[in-house]
């Protein structure tokens, strides 16, 4: 039930810090169209020396908005400072998506459900995949491997430069994760069947290392979390070896639809067109 207090139109905003850049609002403000609901969707500059005062407000009855998202750097404190915090958030220790319900303040992290959703979509029967490598171990990592663990697949390895922090993570989230150093790459991608780089590896033109992708499955799915560039150096080398891609787009649109229905009331579709609008905006400010 919602807080039945609530303004109306609702409100909904995403809150971090710089905040400039999020497409967040290009998301949530195209389904309000689409879908002609009576509402809108703001970005927030909240210093790291705010935050507690903002959501201290947000959980107050006369605050204007029904919830919102929150990104870097407020992930963690989100979760610590919410009346409510799901499973899936609270494992991770990091949120994404506040609402309020029955005068109380919930979070939840949808990184992890966006990953998945996006995956069933682009590529079915992904899951079928056996072995599952994933690079790298920061706060994209965690979610993406609680959602790979949840969603049972069999045998999954973190590869990170800093090995203590794969570490951490296989602590974390128990079997069937393994850790590995970066040197381990090349071998465990013998016979995997999917491989997820969740580093900045590739992002805005940097370079990547040249992996063995030709040595996966022939059905194997390579896919990557940055999206600037949508074709990065990993998927472009899994493309040369003949194997399916699946690029990080998709991940940011999907992960939004959770927070959308929660506030406005009504599970959005992601859109060829929405990817052309985000794409778009891309391009203008490379
Ligand atoms: P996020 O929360 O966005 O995932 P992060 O916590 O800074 O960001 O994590 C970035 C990831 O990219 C880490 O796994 C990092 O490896 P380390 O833990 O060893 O720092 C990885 N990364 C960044 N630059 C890298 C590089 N040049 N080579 C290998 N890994 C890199």
């Amino acid at each position: 039930m919602r807080d039945s207090r609530e303004t109306f139109p609702a409100r909904a905003f995403v809150a971090g810090y710089p905040i400039k850049h999020s497409r967040s609002p290009i998301i949530h403000g195209y389904w309000l169209d689409q879908y002609g609901l009576p509402g809108s969707y703001e970005k927030v500059a909240v210093a790291p020396e705010n935050f507690a005062d903002f959501i201290a407000q947000l959980k107050h009855a006369d605050s204007p908005y029904r919830g919102g998202n929150v990104t870097i750097p407020h992930k963690e404190a989100a979760c610590s400072l919410a009346d409510r915090i799901d499973p899936v958030a609270e494992e991770l220790g990091a949120a994404n998506t506040l609402w309020r319900e029955d005068g109380l303040l919930h979070a939840t992290n949808t990184d992890g459900v966006g990953f998945v959703a996006n995956l069933d979509l682009q590529h079915p029967g992904w899951d079928k995949v056996g072995r599952a490598i994933v690079l790298g171990a920061g706060g994209a990592s965690r979610a993406i491997l609680q959602a790979l663990r949840d969603r049972q697949i069999p045998e999954i390895h973190v590869v990170n430069r800093t090995v203590d922090r794969a570490r951490e993570l296989v602590q974390r989230f128990g079997a069937p994760l393994e850790a590995h150093g970066m040197e381990a790459l090349d071998a465990l991608l013998e016979g995997a069947g999917l491989f997820v780089n969740t580093t900045s590896l590739g992002m805005d033109g940097t370079a990547a290392p040249t992996l063995a992708f030709d040595r996966m499955r022939s059905d194997a799915v390579v896919t990557d979390i940055v999206y600037v560039p949508l074709k990065t150096p990993f998927l472009m080398q899994a493309e040369r070896v003949g194997l399916d891609t699946v690029d990080g787009l998709g991940m940011l649109l999907h992960q939004a639809v959770p927070g959308f229905e929660r506030w406005f009331g009504k599970k959005p579709e992601v859109a060829a067109e929405l990817r052309r609008l985000v794409l778009e905006d891309i391009e203008a400010h490379k």
